[in-house]
């Protein structure tokens, strides 16, 4: 079962509420790609805000779903598809992160598509680099799976828009807010993107790709 499903359940209420997700590994255990400083500020401030403004928004379309108040519903949608998707999201790339030296390359299935659908997994890394530190403003570089044809592929989205809203299955997503790097790397992105593939997980990948299936 993918983050996407597993990231906010209903509560006894009926109404799905977000909680903040434990990291497998040490705040601290990223490093040097990424400082211990960033990854606390950014998990337990950052990723804890989207949760409770998104349960705090959940809480209110509740209260005016039953009021039957098609208004306020609406004027809440805003804030739900943005803390909603920042927690969806920042479930994911907590996942799709690990400490350099417990990360491998891709293997098996994962590998053969990437070479399929890309050339090789260094035109890969050079695709996705290229379009997300294009990025404008706040955003995320996605590899996903394009259901339809079973091929992967490499988008991006604004701001905490998921990865679904472009069609594709998130498979690695890669925070490209400022709030990601720029204590370590401050204005330099390109420097955070080539860096962060010592920390990919590509079993977490292949275990999405698996899932998405
Ligand atoms: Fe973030």
């Amino acid at each position: 079962m993918g983050v996407a499903n597993v990231a906010a359940r209903p509560s006894t209420r009926g109404i799905v509420t977000a909680t903040l997700p434990d990291l497998a590994y040490d705040y601290g255990a990223l490093e040097p790609v990424i400082s211990g400083e960033i990854m606390q500020l950014h998990h337990a401030k950052h990723h804890n805000t989207y949760v409770n403004n998104f349960n705090v928004a959940m809480e209110k379309y509740a209260e005016a779903e039953l009021k039957g108040d098609v208004g306020t519903m609406i004027s809440l949608q805003g804030a739900i598809k943005f803390n909603g998707g920042g927690h969806v999201n920042h479930s994911m790339f907590w996942k799709n992160l690990a400490p350099p030296g417990e990360c491998e390359p891709p293997l098996g299935e994962l590998l053969s598509m990437i070479e399929r659908d890309f050339g090789s997994l260094d035109a890969l890394k050079s695709k996705f680099a290229a379009q997300t530190i294009a990025v404008q403003g706040s955003g995320w570089g996605w590899l996903g799976l394009e259901k339809a044809t079973g091929k992967l592929a490499v988008a991006t989205t604004a701001n905490q828009d998921p990865c679904s809203t472009t069609g594709l299955t998130p498979l690695l997503g890669v925070d490209v807010w400022e709030h990601a790097y720029y204590l370590q790397y401050k204005n330099v992105r390109p420097d955070y993107i080539n860096a962060i593939w010592d920390v990919v997980n590509w079993k977490d990948v292949a275990g999405n790709l698996e899932d998405a299936k």
